[in-house]
């Protein structure tokens, strides 16, 4: 046996991976020669899925991370400590990491990676985003060639879940969340997922691969899915639109943005977005994910798939472990990382200000039934720049006129300053919702 694994971890992701290593046949050969040396975990005692000789096991995780017999270290547990000391640990003995969790990297790569360079391994992490999805080892190898525009992607299955309910059923967000939590699709605490966090710990890290530069994670613009509520699910799809919870990364092509040559202006963001019918985000319904990249020369791609799970999460786990296998199999005595597989940039991506941002709105307001009132809106809008591709009086909310716009595009600063305008018309009761449009 060639390569020897140390698994930290043997939950949902661990197990799957397990099985995957222990049942090579039918798969790539090379998997004959990875062997699982030890598995760390916290209790000894709980009944596994898969069949490990009882000394692998153990709860002692730094003497899995310190193992001079391992070659690649797996971590698959979870959580910023004590995961990120003992991926830190195993680099500075020399061994290779393969991690799943996006939580740890999207905080703590910078440290990661510099110290991964420096020990000469790799760290590998295709299962942090879009679980089974192959994304990561495509923008770095496949798509490496293109100038990235932008990544957008639905990269979180917990609210994809939601909002498709949502819209199928006509539910309520705390209704079909409780019910999620019910059937398991959503945990307990469901915040990083519904908060948007899970996701905003995704973009980083993609966008950091696509626009290769490091990404402050307090510089991602995170908006959850709490306040999306089923009138506006409604009205979206009256008007030709789902609504999606859109990670997305692009690069801004202002005139500014293109003025400064040192390095990339980008905008990075989550947020419940209106997607039109007809783009190919908008049909990915339920727990999957699916991540559109766009570049030049490519055009669009799309990557789409099962974004979690015990099987797809390991399916990518493992392609890491084969990646680096391989790699080794085939340096022969060079110590040289593989400069496709490894991450050395440093420089940090410049993020531009979210009152900069240009694209288009949806607003619903909550108006006094009289007339005129229309036509104010549309003043008031007008006074700022911002134009208008739809205006709807939808109804009656009680005794209050219901009205939504679709704006054009336009600067969010404008559109937020018109709005503040509006809050202070005596005829304009609230304005329950702002949402972006893609
Ligand atoms: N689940 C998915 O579909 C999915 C998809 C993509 C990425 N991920 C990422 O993969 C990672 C693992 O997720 P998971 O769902 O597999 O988690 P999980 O089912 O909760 O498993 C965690 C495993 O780690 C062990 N563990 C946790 N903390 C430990 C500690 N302090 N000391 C020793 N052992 C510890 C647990 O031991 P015990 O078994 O003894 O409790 C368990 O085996 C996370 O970073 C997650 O974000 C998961």
């Amino acid at each position: 046996v060639a390569f020897k694994i140390g698994l930290l971890g043997l939950g949902t992701v661990g197990t799957g991976t397990a099985q995957i290593l222990l049942t090579p046949t039918g798969r790539n050969p090379l998997l004959q020669e990875i062997k699982i040396h030890r598995v760390g975990v916290r209790s000894l005692d709980k009944l596994r899925e898969v069949e490990l000789p009882p000394e692998v096991l153990t709860n002692d995780m730094e003497a899995i991370a310190t193992d001079p017999n391992i070659d690649i270290v797996v971590e698959v547990m979870g959580g910023l400590e004590p995961a990120r000391s003992l991926i830190l640990k195993a680099i500075a003995h020399g061994k290779h990491v393969v991690t799943a969790n996006k939580a740890v990297i999207a905080r703590y790569g910078a440290e990661i990676f510099t110290a991964a360079q420096e020990a000469g391994v790799y760290v590998l992490l295709e299962a942090a985003v879009g679980g089974g999805i192959p994304v990561i080892q495509p923008l770095k190898q496949s798509l490496g060639v293109n100038r990235i525009r932008s990544i957008t992607g639905i990269v979180n299955g917990t609210t994809n879940y939601i909002l498709t309910r949502m819209q199928s059923e006509g539910g309520e967000f705390s209704d079909i969340l409780a019910d999620a939590q019910k059937l398991g699709y959503a945990e307990a605490d469901p915040t990083a997922d519904v908060d948007g966090l899970d996701a905003a710990d995704k973009i980083a890290i993609l966008a950091s691969l696509a626009f290769a530069g490091r990404i402050k994670l307090q510089d991602v613009y995170c908006e959850g899915i709490r306040h999306v509520s089923a009138a506006d699910i409604a009205y979206a799809q009256k008007l030709g639109f789902a609504i999606k919870l859109l990670a997305i990364a692009k690069r801004e092509e202002t005139a500014i943005a293109l003025e400064s040559i040192d390095s990339e202006l980008l905008q990075v963001r989550v947020q419940p977005t209106l997607v039109p019918q007809t783009h190919p985000l908008a049909s990915i319904n339920g727990v999957y994910n699916a991540i559109l990249v766009e570049g030049d020369p490519i055009g669009q791609v799309m990557f789409f798939g099962p974004g979690a799970g015990s099987g797809p999460t390991a399916s990518a786990v493992v392609s890491d472990i084969l990646n680096i296998a391989a790699v080794l199999k085939t340096a022969g005595d060079t110590h040289q990382l593989h400069p496709l597989l490894s991450c050395a940039h440093q420089h940090y991506c410049r993020i531009a200000p979210m009152s900069e941002l240009v694209t288009r709105f949806y607003a619903r307001f909550l108006t006094k039934d009289r007339p005129g009132v229309i036509g104010s809106l549309g003043t008031c809008f007008g006074r700022h720049n911002v134009s208008l591709e739809s205006v709807v009086q939808t109804g009656f909310r009680g005794d209050l006129a219901e009205i939504v716009v679709v704006t054009h595009d336009v600067r969010e600063g404008n559109f937020r300053q018109a709005l503040d305008e509006m809050r202070t018309l005596e005829a304009v009761e609230s304005i329950p919702s702002i949402l972006q449009v893609l």
